[in-house]
């Protein structure tokens, strides 16, 4: 895999990234048996970055990553690994989310626990999920400075914030990577946090390649009745809305189709098309959507094919919004 730069003050990894929240079931069930196998088809296949959150599944996710890699000779090869970790995002025991905590002290207890969930002295990137509206970010990147100090993080990320957060959080230390959801129907971040990424040298991981299985082109109508997670409740999987963006992944399936190619797979060949500096972080649960997306780098799309896929899925005839409209609000990336 042709490997990629984190951002001007970032590691090198892999074109492609694991992102492993499906596998604690925020769209579902998953088998662990199956996740795991996944995790390890990914390591084989060359993938160095593997994204999670403390939050996914309330340390579910972390051990997970743990058991997958302890059952791989030495340990999954740490030292050639690169583990993303999101915090901050608040949860109870019944699960619901009650908003965001990125002070310096809640940070330091969040890496605590999540260094010994993984099992690792130190984790790669370290990133608050969301702004905390009460924690100026020039407090957070800098108590994530402090924990790179003591050696415990190595570089700092940030998840959903806007070009005015991205200049300020800079200014304290270098931010290696912003991961935001990138995709042919989530283009939001072209019109200003995109040049500034660039003009600071900071990569954006892009989750959301596929808008949450909607644009994977095995979605339907009829799997919609069945689910009980994020979907059940995204604006773009409700009703008319399903119905119209359905019929743009059937163009979509028409230009796939001349590519030679799956939906899945243009979908995330367009994301890796937009940049060098873009790594999409793929959500494969399952070692055949694994192998799918993996084909994704086989395609090498033409300027001519990324055109035509941009114009069978225009953004903007996209319905619904990313996110249903309360956690649309702690988005500060849709603020500026
Ligand atoms: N920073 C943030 O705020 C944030 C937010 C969300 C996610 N993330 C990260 O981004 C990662 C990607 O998650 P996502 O949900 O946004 O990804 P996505 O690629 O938009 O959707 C992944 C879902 O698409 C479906 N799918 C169908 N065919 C697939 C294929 N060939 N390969 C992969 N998935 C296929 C699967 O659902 P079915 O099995 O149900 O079909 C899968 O769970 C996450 O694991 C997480 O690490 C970050």
């Amino acid at each position: 895999m042709t490997p990629r730069n984190l951002g001007r003050s970032g590691p090198v990894v892999s074109t492609l990234g694991l992102g492993c929240m499906a596998m604690s079931g925020i769209y579902g069930p998953a088998d662990r048996a199956e996740s795991i196998a996944t995790l390890h088809a990914a390591l084989d296949a060359g993938i160095t970055l593997l994204d999670t959150g403390d939050f996914y599944g309330m340390g579910h996710n972390e051990l997970l990553i743990r058991e997958a890699l302890a059952s791989r000779r030495g340990g999954g090869g740490r030292d050639k690994l690169l583990l993303s970790v999101k915090f901050g995002a608040l949860r109870d025991p019944a699960q619901n989310w009650g908003g965001y905590d990125a002070r310096p002290a809640a940070l330091k207890n969040f890496l605590a626990y999540s260094l010994q969930r993984l099992g690792v002295d130190y984790i790669d990137i370290y990133r608050p999920a969301r702004l905390d509206p009460q924690v100026p970010i020039e407090e957070t990147v800098g108590a994530i400075a402090d924990m790179i100090k003591a050696g415990y993080v190595r570089y700092v990320g940030l998840s959903e914030v806007g070009a005015a957060t991205l200049r300020r959080a800079q200014k304290v230390h270098p931010i290696c990577d912003l991961q935001i959801e990138y995709s042919l129907a989530s283009r939001g971040l072209e019109a200003q946090i995109l040049p500034v990424c660039r003009e600071l040298g900071i990569a954006i991981t892009a989750y959301g390649v596929l808008s949450r299985g909607l644009i994977s082109g095995h979605f339907s109508r009829e799997r919609a009745a069945g689910e009980a997670g994020f979907r059940k409740h995204s604006p773009r999987f409700q009703g008319e809305n399903l119905e119209k963006n359905l019929a743009l992944v059937e163009q979509l399936r028409g230009v796939a189709a001349e590519i030679g190619a799956s939906v899945a797979q243009v979908a995330i060949a367009w994301v890796v098309a937009q940049g060098p500096d873009i790594v999409p972080l793929i959500g494969a649960k399952r070692r055949e959507q694994l192998t799918e997306s993996l084909g994704a780098l086989e395609v090498g799309l033409t300027v001519a094919q990324v055109g035509a896929l941009t114009r069978a899925m225009p953004a903007e005839a996209v319905v619904g919004t990313r996110y249903m409209a309360s956690q649309m609000g702690q988005l500060d990336s849709e603020r500026s």
